[in-house]
């Protein structure tokens, strides 16, 4: 079997979906991989490391012809999509509910699409392969380097001849993957963390990494199935806001991490919460997207700075910005994937198999993955 590695075309994605460590496992499966020139520039990994790991530079046009599984990142664009071939298999993150006609293209190319992003990452032997929580960890690590570089003063507590700084309050809301990573993070630089999040068992795993847990008295608990959270009630999301405020205008630093699956994601901090905040103030959220973000005022990619000089950042790519981290990471739940899948030197795809059930979208010319189906019927 020959896998594919294209250089990624999205703009400012720097990561690349297989690294040079990553192929001894994969070679020794018995497959080949083809690496497209270039493809690792972005993470400073040169063609020459990957050949010296054993794997064959080729031009764009030779790696979608000869590979049997393409690689990548992100979702392939209008002329990627183009470019693949009946038989052949993609793999990435493919995001099939948000870009569901997408997937019917595919189908109906004869493609089998492969989404890493559909990974059951509560199942115990998908969670070497969990893309999503590796990215996520990158992510909450790199919003609190971000806003330490954007706030004006020290994250810790400095006694020096010329004075004395206080430490950074910094608070997370949201406390998943990338929000306990943004604790740790924020903690080991010496700022006071608070952090919240509507599932309450979140209280422990915060506190363990040195956080103080928020409990908010308007809002219980609000665990939804497979360990996320559920979409809270307009009145719960209001109670929620007006008692966030009240912590939100005493911290310096304020990063959002809060996702609901399938939804709009819940707004935390409010234009009037960021009224009451101090000049110099940074948020950061990562939540932002064309769909919307936890901070009101938040614009995808751009940087607002406000009438009273907060400054709110809402970065969409940041595991992107650390693209060497971040793609070994990404190597390593890809090639654990791309093993599980591997059977007699092919792509065995057993739609029993619960791993792949979840995770293949199109396959033998149709859409075959229930969620994606769904939201095609509501797209159409
Ligand atoms: P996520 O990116 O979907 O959401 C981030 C956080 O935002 C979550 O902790 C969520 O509870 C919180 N949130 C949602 N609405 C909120 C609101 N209105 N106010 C405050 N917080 C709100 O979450 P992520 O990081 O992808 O994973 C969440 C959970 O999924 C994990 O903590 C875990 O329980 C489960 N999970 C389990 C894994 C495993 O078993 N191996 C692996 C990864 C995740």
């Amino acid at each position: 079997m020959k896998i594919g590695v294209v250089r990624e075309r999205a703009p400012n994605e720097r990561r690349v979906a297989l690294v040079p460590d990553a192929l001894k496992q994969l070679l020794g499966a018995g497959t080949e991989v083809l690496i497209e020139h270039g493809a690792g520039d972005g993470a400073a990994l040169p063609d020459s490391l990957y050949e010296a790991a054993g794997a064959k530079i080729v031009d764009r046009a030779t790696l979608y012809k000869e590979a049997d599984v393409i690689v990548r990142v992100q979702k392939p664009d209008g002329d990627d999509a183009k470019s693949l071939r009946s038989g052949q298999s993609v793999v990435g993150l493919l995001q099939p509910l948000f870009d569901p006609q997408l997937m019917a293209a595919l189908a109906a190319q004869g493609v089998t699409a492969i989404s890493l992003d559909a990974i059951p990452r509560t199942l115990s032997r998908a969670q070497s392969m969990d893309v999503l929580s590796s990215q996520a960890n990158v992510g909450g690590y790199r919003a609190v380097l971000i806003a330490a570089e954007n706030y004006g003063r020290y994250f810790p507590l400095l006694t020096t001849a010329a004075g004395t700084a206080r430490p950074a309050n910094v608070l997370i809301l949201g406390i998943g993957v990338a929000g306990l990573q943004a604790i740790a993070t924020a903690r080991r630089l010496g700022a006071l963390v608070k952090a919240y999040d509507v599932r309450s068992e979140t209280k422990e795993q915060a506190e363990s990494l040195g956080a103080q847990f928020i409990v908010l008295k308007s809002v219980a608990d609000a665990s939804g199935a497979g360990g996320y959270a559920r979409q809270l009630t307009p009145e719960e999301q209001v109670a929620q806001q007006t008692e966030l405020n009240g912590f939100i205008s005493s911290m310096d630093v304020v990063i959002t991490t809060a996702q609901v699956p399938g939804r709009r994601p819940p707004v935390l901090v409010t234009a009037d919460a960021v009224k009451q905040m101090k000049p110099g103030s940074v948020i950061v959220d990562m939540a932002a997207s064309a769909l919307g973000g936890n901070v009101e005022l938040s614009k995808p990619d751009e940087t607002v700075v406000t009438d009273n000089f907060v400054t709110i950042l809402a970065p969409t790519n940041l595991p992107a910005t650390m693209p060497a981290g971040a793609s070994q990471f990404y190597a390593r739940n890809l090639s654990a994937f791309l093993l599980h899948f591997l059977k007699d030197g092919a792509m065995n795809i057993d739609l029993t198999d619960e791993i792949s059930a979840a995770t293949v979208i199109t396959h033998g010319g149709a859409v075959v993955q229930e969620a994606t189906k769904k939201a095609l019927e509501t797209a159409n």
